[in-house]
């Protein structure tokens, strides 16, 4: 028996660009999803409703009494809805391609299952009164789905063949320490945050327990070490005559990095101003979707030919990146 997907492949194929944009909104929605996350908090709106799922115990959107904090938090919950449709919409995609592609499918639907986890995690957060390690973790959970999602865009944009590499081996390697060293830096980002005076935007919530300042400064020396390695990956893809478009990733990549960096001292050293941190999320997003491009681009999947296959029924999903 045909699933609805199956169905809906069945009289539908996606052009490739349909194909596309379809897990393009999925990356954009994440980074929605993540600056608007960030501004409940900043705002102080993270228990705008006061409990998870329903926006009160009576009613399942804001009411009047809930004002413009229940307003923020209620539309940011919202957003998970276009986020949802998004990742559907690359779901349906994927499964409608002829033939189908199997691995981008997979990618698809755990785009799926971060999102449901994300929409728990952040219930949890509140149910939690804004304990600082359940929104931090609501945010690297968020950051994960951002990844999954730019995986996804690039896998549409690549056939399936096996991948090949674009460039030497120790290049690779020092992309993989980038990544590495980028995911310690969001980690680290989120200890900050987790023991300044933004935990949670609630005054009485207790603070991960460290000095905000030795946070701050080991959250610094991490991003100097993101820096450290790109500068030295702007040198070594020009020193192999890696293809340009690796080249400009890279110069995007310490683009992105430089301004981050600015923002971040500025902010430390001016009280954390909410729309500074506030940028500081944002470019923390574009920075990881900068370090990801980066490393996809080192690789390739050339298209393979195959001959027009018509619509297969759903089967177990199997592929690698
Ligand atoms: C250059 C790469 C950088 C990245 C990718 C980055 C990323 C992050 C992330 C992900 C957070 C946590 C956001 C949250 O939990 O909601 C954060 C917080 C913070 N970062 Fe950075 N950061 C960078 C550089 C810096 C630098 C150089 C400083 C200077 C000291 C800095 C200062 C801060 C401060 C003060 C916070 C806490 C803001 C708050 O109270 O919410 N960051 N950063």
């Amino acid at each position: 028996m045909l699933t609805p997907l199956a169905l809906i492949a069945k009289r539908w194929t996606p052009t490739p660009r349909t194909l596309q944009r379809a897990a393009l909104s999925a990356v954009v929605m994440s980074v929605l999803i993540i600056v608007t996350g960030g501004a409940v908090r900043l705002t102080g709106s993270g228990l705008g409703c006061d409990t998870w799922p329903k926006c009160t115990s009576e009613s399942l959107i804001t009411t009047p009494e809930q004002g413009i904090h229940g307003l923020i938090e209620f539309g940011n919950r919202m957003l998970t809805y276009v986020l949802s449709a998004a990742v559907g919409w690359a779901i349906i995609a994927a499964r409608s391609t002829k033939p189908w592609r199997r691995g981008l499918t997979r990618t698809a639907w755990l785009m799926f299952w971060l999102v449901m986890s994300n929409a728990v995690l952040g219930g949890i957060s509140v149910l939690s009164g804004l304990n600082p390690w359940t929104v931090a973790g609501h945010f690297l959970a968020a950051n994960a789905l951002l990844a999954v999602a730019v995986i996804t865009w690039q896998r549409t944009r690549e056939g399936d063949a096996p991948p090949r590499p674009r460039v030497p081996g120790p290049v690779r390697k020092l992309s993989w320490a980038i990544v590495v060293a980028t995911v310690l830096l969001l980690v680290l980002g989120t200890s900050v945050t987790g023991s300044g005076k933004h935990a949670g935007d609630k005054s009485e919530v207790p603070r991960m327990p460290w000095d905000w300042t030795d946070a701050a400064h080991l959250h610094a020396v991490s991003a100097w070490v993101v820096c450290a390695l790109a500068i030295a990956m702007w040198f070594v893809l020009r020193m192999v005559d890696a293809p340009d478009d690796t080249r400009k990733r890279s110069r995007d990549l310490l683009i992105v990095l430089v301004a981050q960096g600015v923002v971040g001292y500025v902010q430390y050293f001016t009280h954390v101003p909410e729309l500074l941190v506030g940028l500081h999320m944002l470019l923390s997003s574009l920075m990881w979707i900068a370090v990801l491009r980066l490393a996809l681009s080192l690789r390739e999947r050339p298209v393979e030919e195959t001959p027009e296959v018509p619509a297969q029924p759903d089967a177990p999903l199997t592929t690698a990146v």
